[in-house]
């Protein structure tokens, strides 16, 4: 029978302070809601999801081919699955929270399999934890589960118990919706329980299963900013040992953060203090130097990133060299064996095949051929203080040190900028142009000054 998966993600997350809705959260370069999805669409042949009112951006955080439904009123969660009734099929019902990032498929899997092979009523998945303060608490009896307490309902000796609910469970589609509408707000929030279920199903001899988490990790959830950073922690260490075990050398794991969204290929190394985020792709061999933060942007094989580089949106293709110390603002493409150095800033340009800005360069606005070399100092004057301007440099030329090319501007393949001019007129293929002040040398001049200050009276 079909299955379907059912996320409670419209809760009003009082304690997150926010005015965003807590499934939005950013975590590891995913909203929250992305990781209950992803656990729920591998294991659940249709997923729903529960949001709250005015929660259209909780909706396109969700690909397609996910049933929402709205709970206008937050009156609980056992209201909130409710709300998912027509949404769902008759087979076994799952249910998860948005706010449980570290959930695992597999965990889910064994839950449905067990559910399934016991025939149970309800399977709830339990944990046991060293710190279970706000959590429902599972009163068995017997070793039978009998029924969920939640914290603040609960007695002194029912908080020492350290088996919690992790707000996973699988039902029984029909026994669900029965048990479901015998639930009364009678508790300390005047809510309409979910946890009530499973003490109501029980009550009229149903039978409850308990499967416990492996990893109670997987049973945290967010509900404050502290609890986000925690999982945080150990949602980045999960994605470093898998890059690990892919075969990248992470130098020091406790001061590197990557992302969920990012990949990088083997036999690549970062160094310690490193930032990557967004979807960024990293080919093999890659080096990653200290101090580097790149956001969403795709670097082909053997790429060297030497320390403090700054990358966003930028494309480098294999074997580039970049840094120390280089800023690639969005939307610029370093072509194969090309080299960016340092305190080089570029924006929105192309640099082609073997080129070259070693040193001191703002390229902003430019696209440069293969094989050119850009003295240190550069500047391309692309901005008149009303529009932006183009500047296009061909194929092997060279431009001296400290010019100023003021766009819009075309430098042919070929030609010769000499140092320290200012270009302000296309310069053919081929051809030199120098765009200075011509130099005086006057002979003797130190002299005949020195003689003009030292007359006899001294
Ligand atoms: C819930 C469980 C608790 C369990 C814990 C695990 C209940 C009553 N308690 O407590 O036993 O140990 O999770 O993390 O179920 N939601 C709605 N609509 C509502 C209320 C909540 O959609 O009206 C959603 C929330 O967005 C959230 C989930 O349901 O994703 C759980 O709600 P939350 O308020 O976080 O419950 P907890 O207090 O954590
Ligand atoms: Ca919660």
């Amino acid at each position: 029978m079909e299955l379907t998966a059912v996320i409670l993600a419209a809760g009003e997350a009082k304690r997150m302070r926010s005015r965003q809705p807590k499934v939005l959260h950013p975590l590891c370069g995913r909203p929250l809601i992305a990781y209950a999805l992803r656990t729920a669409r591998a294991v659940a042949d249709r997923t729903v999801v529960v949001i709250g009112p005015n929660a259209a951006a909780v909706r396109a955080a969700a690909d397609a081919g996910v049933t929402f439904v709205e709970q206008r009123e937050r009156l609980g969660t056992g209201h909130a699955l409710e709300q998912a009734r027509a949404a769902c099929g008759d087979g076994p019902v799952v249910v998860l929270a948005g706010d449980m990032p570290l959930l695992s498929s597999e965990t889910l899997e064994r839950l449905v399999s067990h559910h399934r092979t016991t025939s149970a009523a309800a399977t709830v998945l339990t944990a046991v934890v060293d710190r279970p303060q706000g959590y429902g608490r599972i009163l068995r009896q017997g070793g039978r589960v009998k029924r969920i307490v939640e914290d603040r309902d609960a007695t002194d000796d029912q908080k020492k118990i350290t088996e919690i609910n992790t707000s996973v469970y699988c039902f029984e589609a029909r026994r669900l919706w029965k048990a479901l509408a015998e639930v009364r707000p009678d508790n300390e929030q005047g809510e309409y329980y979910l946890t009530d279920v499973i003490g109501i199903l029980a009550k009229a001899g149903g039978r409850i299963e308990a499967v416990v988490a492996g990893d109670p990790a997987e049973a945290l959830g967010i509900n404050d900013r502290k609890q986000l950073a925690a999982v945080a922690a150990i949602l980045r260490r999960r994605i470093l040992d898998r890059l690990m075990t892919d075969g990248v050398t992470i130098v020091d794991p406790a001061s590197t953060y990557i992302e969920d969204t990012v990949t990088i290929g083997p036999d690549s190394v970062v160094y310690p203090q490193v930032v990557i985020e967004g979807v960024t792709t990293f080919g093999a061999e890659c080096v990653v130097g200290s101090g580097s933060q790149i956001s969403a942007s795709r670097l082909g094989d053997r790429v060297h990133l030497r320390p403090y580089c700054v990358l966003t949106e930028a494309t480098v293709e294999d074997g580039a060299q970049l840094g120390p110390f280089c800023h690639l603002r969005p939307l610029c493409h370093v072509g194969p064996g090309a080299k960016v150095g340092n305190f080089v800033e570029m924006k929105k340009s192309r640099i082609g095949r073997g080129s070259k800005v070693p040193h001191l360069s703002y390229v902003g606005d430019a696209t440069v051929g293969e094989g050119v070399n850009i003295g240190a100092g550069t500047i391309t004057c692309n901005y008149d203080g009303v529009a932006k301007h183009e500047t296009r440099i061909g194929d092997h030329a060279f431009v001296g040190t400290n010019s100023s090319l003021v766009a819009p501007l075309t430098i042919g393949e070929g030609a010769y900028i000499g140092a320290g001019s200012t270009i302000t007129k296309d310069v053919p293929p081929g051809a030199l142009a120098v765009g200075r002040g011509h130099q005086v040398v006057k002979e003797g001049w130190a002299a005949r000054k020195a003689k003009k200050h030292t007359g006899p009276e001294d």
